[in-house]
């Protein structure tokens, strides 16, 4: 298939043949990541600019170095000394970015559907690196693209547990995206008031008993509590959520034996995940960030008008 899309902005709107090119891209891009010279001249001339007016350290670093390894030069906005701080507004700061000559913009923001607002005004790509509780697409796409390699390709009826704050995360909502779409068996599990039953519209199974939705789960998924987002007392305590839910080592010998354990980051240890596990033989924590360089080249490449052919042949 041809990738004919300018913008990233959900997984919610992505086929899964969509998912799949971008896969097999950042397939392609992560051999050449495994070289010693980690870098081809696919976006040589262009420039990237990545506006996070909300705090980030894997995906504006995974941004960064994706633009990098294709060639392009990369701005990266501070938010902290911007003229933010003396009230410009999103669309005047973006529109002043096309301006200066960026070729693609990255954003994160804290408002759901801000990425989608700068496409509509804005003649440049536009990629969303997460916003507010809405989607976190490239964060979906490497966390599917970690599975798949893990699991094998086809995801159809492997057991997937996401486990925490679902509520209020955008990882969360961009992964049940992808893995619905892939015939993923999908359960959520957390306190009732942060994984209502209302989620199972959504095509998935919603429990709040942790060792049963644990019990055989090929890979589970821990989210941290999304404090800056909660607006309410969503559960009494912290001690009292790790103590209900928080994955320790008797709680993952329920898992599968080979099931992997993932994290998008950041980690809050001791609360939703012991050190020993997130640390472990099982965790693919770190992959997921090393994997996050290659599906976010693969993004770059595509919305840039990048041929897939190009870099696929022989995957
Ligand atoms: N997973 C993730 O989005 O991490 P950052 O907030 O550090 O980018």
């Amino acid at each position: 298939m041809t990738w004919n899309r300018r913008h990233l902005l959900t997984l919610e709107e992505l086929s899964v043949a969509e998912i799949e090119q971008i896969h097999t891209v950042a397939t392609a891009f992560k051999k050449v990541l495994g070289r010693s010279v980690k870098k081809i001249p696919a976006l040589r001339g262009k420039t990237i600019v990545n506006l996070f007016l909300e705090p980030s350290t894997r995906t504006r670093m995974a941004f960064d170095m994706a633009a990098k390894r294709l060639s392009a030069d990369v701005i990266s906005f501070d938010a902290a000394s911007s003229s933010t701080t003396k009230g410009e507004t999103l669309r005047d700061t973006a529109e002043n970015i096309a301006a200066l000559g960026a070729d693609m913009i990255v954003i994160r923001h804290n408002c759901a559907g801000s990425p989608l607002y700068l496409s509509n005004i804005l003649d440049i790509p536009v990629i969303n690196a997460g916003d507010g509780s809405h989607e976190h697409p490239t964060q979906g796409l490497l966390d599917t693209f970690t599975m798949r390699e893990r699991l094998g390709p086809d995801l159809r009826g492997r057991r997937v547990v996401i486990l925490g704050d679902i509520l209020f995360s955008r990882v969360a909502r961009s992964n049940i995206h992808a893995l619905v779409k892939f015939g993923a068996d999908l359960t959520l599990c957390g306190p009732s008031t942060l994984v209502p039953r209302s989620l199972e519209g959504l095509g998935v199974k919603v429990s709040h008993d942790l060792r049963s939705a644990l019990a055989d789960a090929e890979v589970v998924m821990l989210l941290r509590i999304q404090h800056e987002r909660q607006t309410a007392t969503m559960f009494p305590s912290l001690g009292e959520y790790t103590s209900m839910f928080g994955l320790n080592s008797t709680r993952a010998s329920w898992l599968s034996p080979k099931a992997i354990i993932m994290h998008p980051g950041p980690i809050n240890r001791g609360v939703e995940i012991d050190s020993d596990l997130a640390d472990g033989d099982r965790s693919v924590i770190l992959d997921q960030v090393t994997n996050g360089i290659a599906v976010r080249m693969a993004c770059l490449f595509l919305c840039a008008g990048g041929n897939p052919a190009s870099v696929t042949a022989g995957e």
